[in-house]
């Protein structure tokens, strides 16, 4: 994807963003050593992800979930790993006020610095079944009110955590107010990630509410981000394709049968670079299935094999509004990518996935 350059005058100077990321260049994990990261959604998915590789790499983190039994068991799982006492589970429901607060509380009781650095708004729930918006029975004397958990979880909840990251991130002792000025990496910071998803910048048809919620994901994070040198709190966004998680179900993992799926492991490295390295402000990355491509002449996108000359293997790419000129649904190279990587895969790959998708009811994701 063509990137653009980091115009002087344009808006995202005015913001004060920092520049476009290359993804291609290293981050350092180990940075996020000694932060203390509130995740919410932690116990499953791309939470659990987070959770081992910044407990991993000497973060404390402290993950607020409704799943009780599987938060627990996976903070005493990873502390076993580690021999430390820096994972914590958290009962939280985002969308009971109340119950973040307690989280936020906790997560600053438990901090050894007595202060939050990161927030990661990541807890969600797939589109409801009776989610479409549209009235079943037109002949009811009186229509009934529609089904809005999932703007309850997937919105409320994400709003009621950023206003307490905006309460508690700037009471982080030793933090200062980030800035695109400093070059430094600042190992106490104030940081907010929302996880959005292609349906924040793609329309989700059948799936109204939850593409929805994604895309109001997206408002915050572009409103939010134009006040960063205001408030000195940064913010940055990914926004996953389909990804191997338990959110996925059975009709969906059908539908997407024979073509690719992106991975956790890539989710986790888009956001540990964003936690990793406090310089970058306001950005976003977008995270699919990762393959081998190359552009030919034309600017279409081929799968090729892994070493051709000239070819990038990425699974994240930076969105901008101008990707979305030529069509509504996608964004084009990615497209193009998902539909190369199909043809790659051919119907020896759909029945696979029908196969895995159907196994996945009975076993799981392993
Ligand atoms: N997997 C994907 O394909 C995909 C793609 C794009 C975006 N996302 C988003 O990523 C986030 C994480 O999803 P995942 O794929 O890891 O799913 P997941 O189901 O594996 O994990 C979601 C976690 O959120 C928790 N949760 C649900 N409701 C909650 C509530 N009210 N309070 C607290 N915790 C609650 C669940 O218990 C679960 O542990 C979600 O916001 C989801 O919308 C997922």
């Amino acid at each position: 994807m063509e990137t653009p350059s980091h115009d002087p005058n344009g808006l995202s100077a005015a913001i004060r963003q920092s520049p476009p990321l290359d993804v291609s260049l290293p981050y350092d994990a180990s940075r996020v050593k000694g932060k203390t990261i509130v995740v919410t959604g932690g116990a499953s998915g791309f939470g659990a992800g987070f959770v081992r590789e910044w407990a991993n790499n000497g973060a404390n983190v402290i993950m607020g979930d409704i799943n009780v039994e599987k938060g627990d068991a996976l903070a005493r799982q990873i502390r076993k790993e580690t021999g430390k006492d820096n994972v914590h589970f958290v009962h939280c429901d985002v969308t009971d006020w109340q119950s973040q607060v307690n989280l936020f509380k906790e997560a600053v009781r438990l901090s050894p610095h007595g202060g939050i650095d990161t927030v990661v708004a990541n807890a969600g729930i797939a589109p409801e079944p009776d989610e479409l918006l549209h009235p079943k029975d037109l002949s009811a004397a009186e229509p009934k009110a529609p089904n809005v958990k999932t703007i309850d979880v997937n919105f409320v909840g994400v709003a009621y955590s950023v206003h307490l990251a905006y309460y508690w991130l700037p009471r982080n002792p030793g933090a200062k107010a980030c800035s695109i000025d400093s070059d430094q990496r600042q190992p106490r910071d104030r940081h907010i990630l929302l996880i959005g998803s292609l349906a924040s910048l793609a329309p989700l048809s059948l799936s109204p509410q939850y593409g929805a919620t994604k895309h109001a994901v997206l408002g915050l994070f572009r409103s939010l981000r134009a006040t960063t040198h205001v408030h000195g709190i940064r913010i940055n966004m990914v926004c996953p394709y389909f990804i191997d998680t338990p959110i996925l179900k059975l009709p969906v993992r059908i539908f997407l049968a024979g073509g690719g799926m992106g991975k956790v492991e890539d989710v986790v490295e888009a956001a540990t670079r964003f936690v990793s390295d406090s310089r970058i402000l306001g950005r976003a990355l977008v995270v699919g299935p990762k393959a081998s491509l190359k552009q030919d002449d034309q600017g279409e996108w081929k799968v090729v094999d892994y070493g051709t000359p000239g070819s990038e293997v990425k699974a994240l790419w930076e969105p901008y509004a101008d990707d979305w000129h030529e069509q509504d649904a996608f964004n084009r190279n990615i497209a193009k990518a998902l539909n190369a990587v199909q043809a790659a895969r051919g119907w020896g790959g759909w029945a696979l996935d029908v196969v895995r998708a159907v196994g996945y009811l009975f076993w799981g994701s392993k």
